[in-house]
């Protein structure tokens, strides 16, 4: 890791402590002397690199990693109901113009993610991007190949039924896997990575509720996650860093289908924790609760 390089500006710094405070690794304190921040002596290293300290500074006196407060962006209030209405009506796409987005979307996309968050900040998910539509063609020719003989074989056949039916829809030539998008991002990560899980789902989550607000339709792959599994070598063909797992792949480009309203899903199981004495389960529930916790 880098070393933090803190820096404070004298003249800017009003020792209010919201620096030390805000530090989720307890790694600043105020000098005793000059009230100013500085690093608890050997405590750089604990520093998870997240920035809070220059962000929630309010006179941005504080530069660290040699990020000067001055280059971040200023934070501009959200139109929850504009947000709530994007989330409704975002749909998967699958229906596709058969034509490469243009630079300055797909630039705005990939610039975001670096702000997706990470467990312990670690930061080290790796973006595949297939940005031309020749190279998405290439790849679909030939995942759809290896699907097909996967699909189509009578072993497998015999433990998946239904695999019969895709088999036979990826032999007549429809791309059910890839639904002929002209772009795909795959997100890999580390082996180590703390939150391998729910690091790659949780930045292509934002990756697609940014896509949709600006009019590029997005549709996530199970089917290609899959493929990317099964097929090592298409993984290592497309250049997802060696040593790094697939977390998951999307599909985005632009939509040839419009949707006039939302959709009116049944409502999700939910319930509000009460306070109330702990409730005797017997052995077993809590035996298979615990099964389902960990193993789920
Ligand atoms: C984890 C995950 C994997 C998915 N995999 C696929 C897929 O392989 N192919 C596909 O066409 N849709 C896939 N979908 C999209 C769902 O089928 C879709 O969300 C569902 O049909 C409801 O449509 P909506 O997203 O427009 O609400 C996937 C969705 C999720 C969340």
């Amino acid at each position: 890791m880098n070393y933090p390089n803190l820096t404070i500006n004298t003249e800017k710094c009003i020792k209010c402590g919201m620096c030390v405070k805000d530090c989720i690794a307890h790694c600043l304190e105020l000098n005793q002397n000059t009230n100013l921040p500085q690093f608890k002596q050997g405590k750089e290293w604990t520093c998870i690199k997240c920035q809070h300290c220059l962000a929630v500074c309010p006179t941005g006196a504080l530069e660290i990693f040699n990020k000067n407060p001055d280059n971040s962006e200023s934070i501009s209030p959200i139109n929850s109901e504009e947000l709530l209405n994007l989330i409704k009506s975002r749909r998967s796409i699958r229906q596709y113009k058969p034509e490469n987005l243009d630079k300055e979307r797909l630039d705005k996309l990939k610039n975001m993610l670096k702000w997706t968050p990470t467990g312990v900040n670690n930061h080290s998910l790796h973006f595949t991007f297939v940005d031309d539509i020749e190279v998405m063609d290439n790849i679909r020719t030939m995942a759809n190949k290896k699907a097909e003989k996967l699909l189509l074989n009578p072993i497998v056949q015999f433990f998946v039924p239904h695999f019969k039916g895709m088999g036979k829809a990826i032999q007549e030539g429809n791309d059910v896997i890839f639904r002929n998008a002209p772009h795909m991002v795959i997100v890999s990560v580390p082996k180590n990575a703390p939150c391998k899980r729910e690091d790659p789902v949780i930045s292509l989550s934002y990756f697609e509720l940014l896509a949709q607000s600006m009019g590029v339709g997005t549709v996530w792959c199970g089917f290609a996650y899959y493929c990317f599994k099964l097929f090592p070598s298409l993984a290592e063909y497309i250049g997802v860093p060696d040593g790094n797992r697939v977390g998951y792949v999307m599909l985005f480009g632009k939509p040839d289908v419009k949707y006039s309203r939302t959709t009116q899903p049944d409502d999700v199981g939910m319930n509000s924790a009460t306070i109330q004495s702990e409730r005797e389960f017997p052995v077993l529930t809590l035996i298979k609760r615990f099964l389902t916790n960990i193993l789920g």
